[in-house]
């Protein structure tokens, strides 16, 4: 049910992209900020659970990244909602990962549809079965739109990634701040890449993942100083602590996550990814995962609560906070959906005939039927929701 919903939201979201309107409707999405190299593009890999995105020292996201992860069961399998999720969060799905990696090197010859696989906006209908090809596109279409310097641009990507291993959500992979131009970089490359995240997060209905490494210092950190600029209260801004395997002997984040360095209402997450080492020997992330779940766990700083750290309990949190918020939102959608729908109608209706094909009437007749069906749809999500939405 609740996946349902988030669905419809990415379905509406994708819709306007496609016929490339501006989208009336601002949507929930979770926005990974953070310092250049704090591990914001590894989190997102655990999230997703397989290798997809250029990772590395240096600035190596240069274009926001929006990312619409969307459960899609098994065919044949039957979904069962809570249990299905349940299962996701806590990391059973593993085996599935690596058998469709098996079925991702040989799709054709069992000749059957690959259950994991990417879809680029500006590659419509290309299902990427193999990850790596994933990213091989990701850096390709970065370079043709920045150059091979290490300039940025604020031009997304679009990337869905179809799995029964995700819980559906729509993340924003974006630059990390940098403090100094390296190489031909423009001289205002940091103020250019404030401004891009400042966009994002600025959206009241963004939900900021705040990324900083357990190894610096909290109250320096980047991603939570802008975090505060635009949520102040610390309403919708999540922090995550990378690299808590790389402290020092002896100091832990228990202060952190108990709210007493700088408290977050909803709270902090600490995990623990790849170094670079584990990505040059290409340790898989189900490895990595197994290995962070045995590092909560036997801490003994962290083995009382094992439970509320690591990717999964992360995931988890995600899906949650992003569900609340689209509820809480929802009258706010719904209205702006109608006021869309009429300003489409009568537009479609000074077009003259609707059937009347080349002509500008065909676009806009789309974007009213997009719009119409997703108004519909949107309906009945909310009505099958309507006890939960008090
Ligand atoms: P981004 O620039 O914020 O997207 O950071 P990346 O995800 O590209 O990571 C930067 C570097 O830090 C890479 O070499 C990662 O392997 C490493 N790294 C990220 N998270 C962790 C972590 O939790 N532990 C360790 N040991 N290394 C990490
Ligand atoms: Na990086
Ligand atoms: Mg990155």
């Amino acid at each position: 049910m609740d996946a349902t919903l988030i669905k419809t939201v990415n379905k509406l979201q994708d819709a306007f992209a496609t016929v490339g309107v501006q989208n009336p409707v601002d949507l929930p999405q979770i926005v990974v900020i953070g310092a250049q190299s704090s591990g914001k593009s590894s989190v997102l890999e655990n999230i997703v659970g397989r290798d997809f995105l250029p990772r590395g020292t240096g600035i190596v996201t240069r274009r926001p990244l929006i990312l619409q992860l969307i459960n899609r069961p098994v065919p044949g399998v039957k979904p069962n909602g809570v249990a299905d999720e349940t299962k996701l969060a806590n990391g059973d799905a593993k085996e599935e990962t690596e058998e469709s990696d098996k079925d991702a090197a040989a799709p054709d010859a069992a000749n059957k549809e690959p259950t994991e696989w990417g879809e680029f906006l500006h590659l419509p209908g290309v299902k990427f079965a193999d990850f790596n090809k994933i990213r091989e596109e990701i850096i390709k279409d970065t370079e043709a739109k920045t150059g091979r310097n290490a300039g940025i641009s604020p031009q997304p990507i679009n990337l869905r990634i179809f799995s029964p291993n995700v819980l559906t959500l729509t993340l924003v992979d974006l630059p990390g701040l940098t403090k100094v131009p390296v190489g031909d970089q423009p001289k205002d490359i940091e103020r250019q890449i404030r401004e891009m995240i400042i966009k994002y997060i600025t959206k009241p209905n963004a939900i900021i993942l705040a990324v900083t490494a357990a190894n610096t210092d909290l109250a320096n950190s980047d991603g939570l100083k802008l975090a505060r600029e635009v949520d102040p209260e610390g309403a919708r801004t999540i922090g995550v602590l990378t690299k808590v395997d790389l402290m020092d002997q002896g100091t832990d984040v228990v202060d952190i996550l108990a709210g007493r360095i700088i408290p977050l209402r909803l709270g902090y997450v600490p995990v623990v990814n790849r170094g670079q080492r584990d990505i040059d020997t290409n340790k898989t992330i189900s490895k990595a995962l197994d290995a962070e779940k045995a590092f909560f766990e036997n801490h003994s700083a962290y083995r009382s609560k094992a439970q509320y750290c690591g990717t999964p309990f992360l995931a988890r949190k995600l899906n949650m906070i992003l569900m609340h918020h689209i509820r809480n939102t929802l009258p706010e959608i719904k209205s702006k959906i109608q006021a869309a729908l009429i300003k489409y109608q009568q537009e479609l209706q000074t077009l003259g005939d609707p059937m009347d094909d080349g002509s500008s009437g065909s676009q806009a007749n789309l974007v009213l039927n997009i719009i119409t069906e997703f108004t519909n749809e949107f309906r009945t999500v909310i009505d099958g929701n309507s006890n939960d939405l008090s």
